[in-house]
């Protein structure tokens, strides 16, 4: 196909040779499929801040670190350099979160490189070489919406290990690539240090849930995120913790129990013990 002009500066550092059709135009950004050499790639456009919606950007940006206070204080102001600089940091959380999750072993396509604010990516792709389709678009059985919904369960603890959270997991993106998994679309991730952070992976866990729950309504039941925050917190999440799916509020008042049948028993004793022998 002709070169869109956003790619050309890419054709003309040589770093692709032609541009072979166009995948979806999302909501963010323009995906194409690009050929270099004989080897084909994804190229991601990002679009231009005034063709995108920053509806929620608060949340998504807070506790996000942004590296010299200029650039901070321009974010926040709104102006033309503080939305090209909003524009960079957002088009950056992507590819640092791409290459982090890659090197942690989290199932997602590999970045090979940012240019002109296009993100050269590994194309996932099916069985015939096509590219893979989103999670929503396959036909899936019960069986395998729990084997997919605890797979991506791990995905995301595995994330959490690396501190970011998605912001935006859901059966859009998420490729499957001959039956593996692969998580895509990481512009609005957020560190898992920020403040509304677990209402984000909370939200994030449940979008999954309700997704397979269409195919085994006892997935409906489970509730993974409160356990895996709670391990998160006490720094004893591991990608491999032991998880439940429950979060086992009896289990308390059961300890709570226990601990006043000792506190009882230990009374009776004292008292046995005072009370004079006979
Ligand atoms: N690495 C990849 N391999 C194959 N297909 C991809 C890849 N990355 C993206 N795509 C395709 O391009 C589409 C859009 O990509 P992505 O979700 O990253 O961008 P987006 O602008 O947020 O899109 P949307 O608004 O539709 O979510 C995906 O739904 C997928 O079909
Ligand atoms: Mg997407």
């Amino acid at each position: 196909m002709k070169m869109p002009p956003r790619l050309l500066p890419l054709y003309q550092a040589e770093l692709i040779d032609e541009v072979v059709g166009q995948l979806q135009s999302g909501k963010e950004a323009e995906v194409y499929v690009v050929r270099t050499g004989n080897d084909y790639h994804c190229a991601k456009v990002y679009k231009e801040s005034n063709h995108r919606t920053f509806k929620h950007r608060t949340q998504y940006t807070e506790g996000r670190q942004v590296r010299g206070s200029r650039r901070g204080r321009a974010m926040d102001k709104k102006s033309r350099y503080g939305r090209q600089e909003q524009e960079l940091e957002w088009q950056n959380t992507e590819v640092e979160a791409l290459f982090l999750l890659g090197q942690a072993g989290v199932q997602v396509p590999k970045a090979f490189t940012f240019y002109e604010g296009v993100l050269l990516l590994e194309m996932l792709t099916d069985r015939d070489g096509d590219p893979a389709p989103r999670l929503t678009d396959v036909e899936i059985t019960a069986d395998q919406a729990r084997t997919y919904h605890l797979e991506l369960i791990r995905q995301a603890v595995l994330m959490l290990c690396s501190g970011i959270v998605h912001g935006d997991l859901s059966e859009f993106n998420v490729l499957v690539a001959n039956d593996k998994l692969y998580i895509i679309d990481f512009p609005q991730a957020v560190q898992a240090t920020a403040n509304n952070a677990f209402q984000i992976f909370e939200r994030d866990l449940k979008q999954l849930a309700n997704f397979f729950g269409q195919y085994d309504p006892d997935i409906l039941l489970t509730d993974y995120p409160k356990e895996i925050w709670k391990l998160y917190q006490n720094g004893k999440l591991k990608p491999d913790s032991p998880l439940t799916g429950r979060v086992l509020h009896s289990n308390k008042k059961a300890n709570l129990k226990a601990v006043l049948d000792e506190i009882s028993d230990a009374k009776a004793e004292a008292l046995e013990k005072r009370s004079p022998k006979k």
